[in-house]
């Protein structure tokens, strides 16, 4: 037995869900042979049992063909920490960490995004819910399948919406169809603390918040509720959408909100009748704006017809086809995110503490001046003192 054998025996085995196997991966270290028995490690990212048990599984079935006898694979699972270190103020403490998805302008597909990384990240492994923060335009329940569904009430509180493997909430699901209503700034704010406080999440290790377009009062206002661990910025790669998204990644940092990372959306196009990718609006043209913000593109993700109509049909192509090729690659993304939501807890968690209101308790911090920390990013104003929608 040679580490040769053993390596070309071991890259049979698939990751569960790609079509990459474990030593592409740079998975496979520390092979120790003896005569015909093989002890390896695999360092693997996600903490599902099942994905390790599979690995595991294979991995022996592969090397007793090649002639091995004695199997050991120890798998390295990343440990989701079930407590998340951040502090400040959170009105969802039952909630480990979250993951508030913007962007500069709308249209850019935040939802989509929102609702395939949300079903990505289930599938690995971690108890996931969707906020619908979009108070004005919300299309999670259409794009989860579940529109017209309402919620149970229980007492003053609600259940969350079950759907994917993953809990949701939206206006959308608590308002009657077609209707709106018009939002000012200390409306908006108790929507959002409505949303943490009074819906019955489990204990969920990430809550996905797909925000509504723009830097305003319902970004402040979440990041006020609850210690947002991550921002995730979506965009496309025209110039022009570029600039807006320097305003999201702007308030992040304004916020101080860890930056996970820039999804370029609609970059490329692939055909599907070839699987050929044309490149329409440019390509990889967030790649300057992310080095500036110290952070990286996590996906790009091609104009597919098929993840359109998925978020028309309420059928998910991370769920409905976990192995095409956006699915894959919202897949990666979700694996990032976890790995940075895990380095930020190692490291102490986040804190929200310095972006509470100074104004007094039942007066919004977005009706008065704003407090210097609580400026609309890059000097903007739209009368609020919170910022732009
Ligand atoms: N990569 C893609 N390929 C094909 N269609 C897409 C893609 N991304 C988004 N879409 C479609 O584009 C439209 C807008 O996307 P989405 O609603 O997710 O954007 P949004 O940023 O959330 O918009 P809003 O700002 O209005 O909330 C939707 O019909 C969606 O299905
Ligand atoms: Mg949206």
């Amino acid at each position: 037995m040679t580490e040769e054998i053993v390596k070309s025996a071991l890259s049979k085995v698939m990751y569960p869900g790609f079509t990459k196997d474990i030593v592409t991966f740079g998975f496979v270290n520390n092979i120790e042979i003896t005569g015909t028995d093989v002890k390896f490690n695999v360092e693997i990212t996600s903490s599902a049992p099942e994905v390790a048990q599979q690995i595991l599984d294979e991995a022996k079935q592969e090397l007793e063909a090649v002639g091995a006898t004695n199997v050991t694979p120890i798998i390295k699972a990343p440990q989701m920490p079930r407590e998340s270190s951040s502090q400040g103020k959170n009105m969802a403490p039952q909630v480990k960490n979250f993951l508030m998805v913007s962007s500069g302008k709308g249209g850019v597909g935040k939802s989509t995004t929102s609702v395939n990384i949300a079903i990505a990240l289930a599938a690995q492994g971690k108890k996931v819910g969707i906020l619908d923060a979009d108070i004005y335009g919300p299309n999670i329940p259409r794009m989860m399948g579940v529109a017209g569904i309402k919620p149970e009430v229980n007492g003053n509180k609600v259940l969350p919406i079950k759907a994917y493997g993953i809990e949701m909430m939206s206006m959308g699901s608590l308002m009657e169809d077609g209707q709106s209503l018009m939002w000012r700034g200390a409306m908006i704010m108790k929507a959002i603390e409505q949303f943490l406080r009074d819906i019955l999440w489990s204990e969920l290790d990430i809550l996905v918040i797909d925000m509504p377009p723009g830097t305003g009062d319902a970004q402040l206002s979440l990041a006020q509720s609850v210690p947002v661990t991550v921002g995730l910025t979506v965009t496309t790669p025209q110039t022009v959408s570029l600039d807006d998204s320097r305003r999201s990644l702007n308030m992040f940092q304004k916020l101080n909100i860890p930056i996970a990372g820039i999804v370029e959306n609609m970059s490329g196009f692939i055909a599907p009748d070839t699987g050929v990718e044309y490149d329409i609006f440019g390509k990889g043209t967030s790649g300057p704006m992310a080095e500036e913000f110290n952070t990286k593109i996590i996906a790009e993700i091609p104009i597919e017809p098929s993840i359109r109509t998925g978020g028309d049909e309420g059928k998910p192509i991370t769920f409905v086809n976990p192995s095409s090729e956006s699915a894959k690659r919202y897949t990666t993304a979700a694996i990032s995110i976890i790995n940075q939501i895990d380095e930020i807890n190692a490291n102490g968690g986040v804190d929200n503490a310095a972006v509470q209101p100074n104004t007094p308790p039942g007066v919004s911090a977005c009706s008065t001046a704003a407090a210097p920390k609580q400026e609309a990013p890059q000097g903007e104003s739209c009368g609020t003192g919170c910022g732009c929608h």
